[in-house]
């Protein structure tokens, strides 16, 4: 990637960079929709993601560039309008850059920028996450911010997201992108947030099935579920569905609209299933990590109801092959991607199996992914 990287700065911009960062794309592993409700979630980092290249100007113009889409988007430094239309991609590195300047950061001045990406986007894998981080580690290294800590630059992204983008998504993605390792899940209480990590079991293994399908209002959507899980949290008297236990909303059926409980149960109980989950990772216990993983997908179709049927017809007909331990839908839902946890015998022969009665179904085939776990964001030498 960094030889195409270099190769694609040069052609557009006619100079080599001085600054190349680099961050991975994230599987949810366990926690759906449990970070902006101030639960736990695991995540994993896998090993594609976006790669951004610097090099500075001195005439005040920031000039963005991907090999995702033609063209260069010209800024004048500290103009932070949002972009619309065939541009919009530059929304997340010019967000980063009001993320930076709002934490008290320094700014670079003039740039040309160039991101590379071998991250299938829209697949649920938090490509926004990717280059949000790398961005922040590429200016940072750029303006010798390089005190700014990981966590700092974690929350930079996040805020990007949040205020610039617009999405109002909790700590997961950017978290996972920060502080990924290499054969470990990472775990994050969003309270603090907190940031750890847990080993991955040998010989567990991620595929993933990327439908392709995406709810025309998914962004509408995933607005809605928050607000539905901030008005329960209310009606509950706590500032955050986390700070209920399942059973206290069991007993407060009553005070909920019935779609409210549904909404509180989804959380509440799935933060207990990623507690469980840690614990059946420390003991190697894939077997029960799967069927945690099935019962999340379950609670998500029935109660948090941000699943589909392409989604659904994924995790079960993966739930019931068996080499796999379980299956679920990765990311904010309404579409995306499925994630299996499988044992090494699961292979591209099970998958296609897999591929080919989705494709009879829905008539069109899932993208498949063997994906492995990777390091965290990172600056390269140029
Ligand atoms: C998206 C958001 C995350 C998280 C998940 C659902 O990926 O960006 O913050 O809320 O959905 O768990």
């Amino acid at each position: 990637m960094k030889k195409a990287l270099l190769e694609k700065f040069r052609i557009t911009f006619g100079r080599t960079p001085e600054i190349i960062a680099r961050a991975p794309g994230r599987i949810e592993f366990i926690g759906n929709h449990t970070d902006y409700n101030g639960g736990t979630v695991l995540g994993a980092a896998i090993d594609r993601g976006v790669w951004v290249a610097l090099a500075p100007r001195a005439d005040g113009r920031w000039r963005f560039a991907t090999d995702q889409r033609p063209g260069i988007v010209e800024v004048a430094a500290g103009k932070f309008a949002k972009r619309r239309g065939a541009s919009s991609w530059v929304n997340y590195p010019l967000g980063v850059l009001a993320a930076l300047r709002a934490f008290g950061l320094a700014v670079p001045e003039g740039f040309d920028y160039f991101a590379v990406s071998d991250l299938p986007a829209g697949a649920g894998l938090s490509s926004s996450a990717a280059i949000e981080l790398a961005s922040a580690f590429a200016y940072t290294g750029m303006t010798g911010e390089t005190k700014a800590e990981r966590e700092t630059l974690v929350k930079v992204g996040r805020h990007a997201e949040n205020n610039f983008v617009g999405v109002p998504c909790g700590i997961l993605d950017q978290g996972v992108s920060g502080f990924g390792r290499k054969n470990r899940l990472v775990f994050i209480d969003c309270r603090g947030p907190k940031f750890a990590t847990v080993p991955l079991p040998a010989g567990a293994h991620f595929w993933i099935f990327n439908t392709h399908t995406k709810h025309a209002l998914v962004d509408g959507l995933y607005a809605a579920r928050h607000r539905e899980c901030m008005e329960a949290a209310k009606t509950l008297g706590v500032p955050l569905l986390a700070d209920v236990s399942p059973a206290a909303v069991v007993a407060a059926k009553r005070k909920l609209s019935p779609v409210a409980f549904q909404r509180a149960r989804h959380v509440v109980e799935e933060i207990a299933r990623v507690d469980a989950t840690v614990v059946a990772l420390r003991a190697g216990d894939l077997a029960t990590v799967g069927k945690l993983l099935t019962a999340s997908h379950r609670s998500s179709q029935t109660l948090f109801e941000n699943s589909t049927a392409e989604l659904d017809f994924l995790a079960k007909t993966l739930a019931a092959t068996p080499q796999v331990f379980g299956a679920r839908l990765t990311g904010g839902g309404f579409g995306g991607a499925v994630m299996a946890l499988t044992s090494e015998k699961f292979g591209a022969e099970q998958a296609e199996k897999v591929v080919a009665a989705y494709a009879k179904k829905f008539g069109a085939r899932p993208d498949v992914l063997h994906a492995q776990t990777g390091d965290g964001a990172k600056r390269i030498q140029a």
